[in-house]
């Protein structure tokens, strides 16, 4: 089967990451279409992964745009829809990726006469979405998806509940090689080193700067810890959260913290990283679609403590493999820091179940087994 799998991101986000181990095992039989050139471009080469930038020029719909606005962009859309209906001609399915895939997936799909698959990556509630993007994804979806594959159960139920139909949904989880994190002990000692965490207990956000990642509820809770606690940050704001950096950096200045929250940018050592951590911390205060990193907190073997909502729900559970704290309360944070701090063999254990669990449940091979028996039962 040859698919054409199409994501609008320049960048890689978890959405991206995650078609990265999907797309691999198709090799030469699938290609990536984008409709921005940018890092993920590079990331998609160095798998070996055919790519291809389909747009001329990137396309401008934001997550809270009104109806004018959308259909502004959509005639911005036709040369980038000839492209991707002359290339979908050449595969037997078209995979889309994101929303705005979704958009131009579908109507290749009908143009082309191929079958849509539409990976959900996102809950669509409007907490996230305005109500012109929920109803276009919803809609579309409904009318040219043969099979919508949401990456949470917490995301399925999102759908439904915003008019999508049950009947085409799957629920398949991200999947993760789990020998990818596993790094060797001297690159670990190396970056305390260099990063000069020795001796302190660090506590690890990893998440792209947004104000839903809620990476100020950390900061906030650094304020209550004892001093040897420190946190790294590592993200940057990918699509385009300037003004909340800024915000980070003065609650940083504000609170008297700049020895104690290091700003790290964009990391592509994220196993190394998280292995170095004593906690890592997940503190998005909107409901989380999945949570790519506290999957991969859990296979480096690393504590996580999640904001209790959304997909995140799915992945932990409270004292078992991990801890659930409520979305935007610093307050039960500290309390885990603390427990964390004090209780270190209990701690461990918890961790220890988890990579155990985690290295199952997530396994690539079988996730993407998962996805290819969904795809041959249909079209095989
Ligand atoms: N990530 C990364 N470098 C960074 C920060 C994050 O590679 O500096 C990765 C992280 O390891 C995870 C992904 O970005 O795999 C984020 O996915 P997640 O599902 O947690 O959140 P999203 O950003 O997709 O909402
Ligand atoms: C999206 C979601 C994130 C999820 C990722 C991979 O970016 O925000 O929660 O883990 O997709 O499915």
């Amino acid at each position: 089967m040859k698919i054409l799998f199409l994501d609008q991101s320049g960048k890689p986000g978890g959405a991206e990451l995650c078609l990265i181990d999907i797309a691999k095992p198709y090799g030469d039989r699938a290609l990536v279409g984008l409709f921005t050139d940018g890092p993920f471009k590079k990331l998609l080469q160095q798998h070996q992964i055919p790519v291809e930038v389909l747009a001329t020029k990137p396309i401008s719909v934001r997550k809270q745009s009104n109806l004018l606005q959308a259909a502004t962009s959509l005639g911005q859309l036709t040369p980038l829809l000839a492209k991707v209906v002359q290339t979908a001609k050449k595969y037997d399915v078209i995979y889309a990726n994101t929303q705005k895939a979704l958009v131009i997936g579908a109507l290749a799909s009908f143009i082309a006469h191929r079958p849509l698959v539409y990976h959900l990556h996102d809950i669509l509630s409007p907490e996230h979405f305005s109500q012109t993007n929920l109803r276009v994804a919803v809609t579309l979806a409904n009318g040219f998806a043969s099979l919508v594959i949401a990456n949470s159960q917490a995301s399925q139920t999102a759908f439904v509940a915003a008019g999508g139909r049950p009947e085409l949904t799957e629920i398949v989880y991200n999947g993760f090689a789990p020998e990818n994190y596993q790094p060797a002990e001297s690159e670990v000692k190396k970056l305390q080193q260099q990063l000069e965490l020795e001796g302190k207990f660090v506590v690890g956000h990893f998440s792209r700067l947004a104000p839903w990642k809620g990476q100020h509820i950390l900061i906030e809770a650094l304020t209550q810890c004892p001093p040897e606690v420190t946190v790294i940050l590592v993200g940057d704001a990918l699509f385009g959260e300037q003004d909340y950096v800024q915000k980070l950096h003065q609650q940083v200045a504000t609170m008297g913290l700049e020895h104690r929250v290091k700003f790290l940018g964009f990391r592509t050592d994220i196993p190394q990283l998280m292995t170095a951590c004593d906690l890592v911390a997940h503190t998005s205060t909107s409901p989380e679609p999945f949570g790519r990193v506290i999957v991969e907190a859990m296979l480096c073997g690393t504590p996580v403590v999640a904001a209790k909502a959304g997909g995140a729900m799915e992945l932990v559970e409270h004292g078992s493999n991990g801890f659930l704290v409520t979305p935007g309360e610093p307050q039960e944070l500290v309390q885990i820091i603390h427990t964390c701090l004090q209780e270190t063999e209990i701690t461990a254990t918890i961790a220890k179940n988890a990579q155990a669990i985690a290295r199952q449940r997530f396994d690539v091979t079988a996730i993407n087994q998962q996805i290819a028996s969904l795809l041959t039962q249909r079209w095989g």
